[in-house]
């Protein structure tokens, strides 16, 4: 009864059978085979979990050390044209801002991950406001506040200050960053 497949089916058959050249693992075996490679299966998507959960963990605990540092210049005087903008990374935090050139003098600028799952949100100078494009929602360029779509609180706003060599970060206004 231990014999392989092949040479029982060999002595009951003349010519092997098609389909045990196809399946030539008998169906013990097979059920074997199976669990085996799905116990694998799910130590290997557990292990993955795990090492992805607490590399999240220890990537939130690292930022939220971090505070946003304060007199650092994001932009270069006249950098970006009126109506323009530019993404910065926010001094001290490693998080994304986007700054608005509203006029001459006047800029804008907040943190720019949505404040609903966190999508980048972008300036659309043709619509006059901050849009994030995942799931459709947008915020007003003048306070951050929601306009539509999913977003509940406004985006972070951060000050800014207007010198004569470029545009410097003070720190956060509104709102707080992850
Ligand atoms: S992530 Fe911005 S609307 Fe959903």
């Amino acid at each position: 009864m231990n014999e392989p497949i092949q040479k029982r089916l060999k002595n009951k058959f003349s010519a092997l059978p098609k389909w045990a050249e196809d399946f030539s693992i008998e169906a013990n075996q097979d059920k074997n085979v199976s669990r085996r490679d799905f116990i694998r299966f799910l130590s290997l998507v557990s292990f993955g979990l795990l090492t992805g959960t607490a590399g999240v963990f220890l990537k939130s605990f690292y930022k939220s050390d971090s505070a946003p540092v304060s007199g650092v210049k994001i932009l270069g005087a006249n950098e970006i044209a009126v109506g323009e903008s530019r993404s910065f990374t926010i001094p001290g935090k490693r998080e994304p801002g986007i700054a608005v050139r509203l006029n001459e003098n006047t800029y804008v600028a907040y943190g720019q991950k949505c404040t609903h799952l966190q999508c980048p949100v972008l300036w659309s100078k043709d619509a006059g406001k901050l849009v994030c494009p995942c799931h459709n929602g947008a915020f007003a360029v003048e306070d951050g506040r929601v306009l539509y779509g999913p977003p509940e609180r406004p985006l972070p706003q951060l000050d800014v200050a207007v010198q004569s060599d470029g545009v410097y970060f003070l720190g956060v206004k509104s709102g707080s960053l992850t």
